[in-house]
C-alpha cells in the first residue's frame, strides 16, 4: 500500500488519533523501535532482527488462523504456491534475513524494512532492483482484523507469497522500470493500476474467480468483502483513470484473466504511457 505522504523520521511515533494505538504509550514505543531500525539499516546497510515479543506473535497467529480456510478457498494459485514453497508459519512471525534468504533461491527478490509510508514513485522504482520496501510493525493487539496502515501482515501475508513466482516478479521489475522513465503523470496513471491489480487485484482460474491482490489477501475483512462488490474486466486505460482512496474498502474490484493476459496488456500500456508521459524529452 502507498500513498503520496513523504516519509519524516520526525512523525514516526504520531498516529492518527482514530489508530487503534494512538494512546498506548508501550505499543507507541515499540514502533518507533521498529522505525529506527529501519532508517539504521540506510545508514548501515545491516538489515535489523526484530525479534517479536510473544503479544506481536500473537496478534499474527490470530489473524494466520482465521485466514488460512479462507485462502485455501479464495486464493489463487501462485499465492498458495508461494505459501507452500517459503513455508510460511501461522505461528510466529517471520524475519526478514530470513524470508530474503529463501527469495534469494528462488526468484532473487528481497524485502527491505522502512519505517513508514514513502511516496508512489519511490515505493514502485525499487521493484527494478526486485525489491519491495516493507514495514516491519505488526497493527495494535486490541483489534488484530483492522490496521489503518501497511503493516507486517499486509507485507509478508499479503504479498510475499507472491514474491516466489518468476513470471510475476518479471512483471514488477519492469513496472518499476517504467515508472523510473514516467514523469508525475505518468506515475499517478501507473500506480493507479498498481492498485487495482497488485493490490486490489482478482484471477480468473478455471472459470472462478480467484483473489490475486495483497490488499486483499492479507485482510479477512476484505476477503469477503471482494466477492460482494461488483467485478469487472481488467482494462488498464479503465483503471488508470480510476482513483481509488485506501482509507475505504474498495467500492469495486477488476478481474484479470491470467498474469500471462496482465502482462500483454500492460505491456502495450507500459510503450503507450512511456510514449506520453516520458521524462527528459
Ligand atoms: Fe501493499
Amino acid at each position: 500500500m502507498i500513498t503520496q505522504t513523504p516519509i519524516s523520521t520526525e512523525n514516526i511515533s504520531i498516529l492518527d488519533l482514530e489508530h487503534p494505538g494512538a494512546n498506548d504509550a508501550a505499543y507507541i514505543a515499540r514502533r518507533n523501535e521498529i522505525a529506527k531500525a529501519a532508517i539504521r539499516f540506510r545508514q548501515t546497510g545491516k538489515l535489523p532482527r526484530v525479534n517479536y515479543t510473544d503479544l506481536e506473535h500473537k496478534t499474527w497467529q490470530q489473524i494466520c488462523q482465521k485466514l488460512a480456510p479462507i485462502h485455501k478457498e479464495k486464493a489463487c494459485k501462485i499465492y498458495l504456491e508461494g505459501r507452500k514453497k517459503l513455508d510460511i508459519s501461522e505461528d510466529y512471525i517471520p524475519e526478514f534475513t530470513d524470508l530474503n534468504a529463501h527469495l534469494a533461491e528462488l526468484t532473487g527478490f528481497r524485502l527491505l524494512p522502512i519505517e513508514g509510508l514513502v511516496d508512489s514513485r519511490n515505493f514502485l522504482v525499487n521493484f527494478t532492483e526486485r525489491t519491495m520496501l516493507c514495514t516491519q510493525y505488526i497493527r495494535h493487539h486490541s483489534k488484530p482484523e483492522y490496521t489503518p496502515e501497511p503493516d507486517i501482515i499486509h507485507e509478508v501475508i499479503g504479498h510475499v507469497p507472491a514474491f516466489t513466482d518468476e513470471a510475476f516478479v518479471q512483471f514488477l521489475e519492469r513496472f518499476g522500470e517504467v515508472i523510473s522513465l514516467c514523469t508525475d503523470e505518468g506515475v499517478e496513471k501507473l500506480d493507479r493500476i498498481y492498485w487495482w491489480t497488485v493490490e486490489y487485484g482478482l484471477i480468473k482460474e478455471d472459470g472462478e474467480t480467484k483473489v490475486f491482490g495483497a490488499g486483499l489477501l492479507g485482510s479477512i475483512g476484505e476477503m469477503t468483502h471482494a466477492f460482494e462488490v461488483p467485478h469487472h474486466p481488467f482494462d488498464p486505460q479503465v483503471c488508470m483513470n480510476t482513483p481509488f482512496d485506501y482509507t475505504h474498502m474498495q467500492p469495486q474490484l477488476f478481474v484479470i484473466e491470467s498474469l500471462e493476459d496482465l502482462q500483454e496488456k500492460m505491456e502495450a500500456t507500459f510503450l503507450d504511457i512511456i510514449n506520453k508521459y516520458k521524462r527528459f524529452k
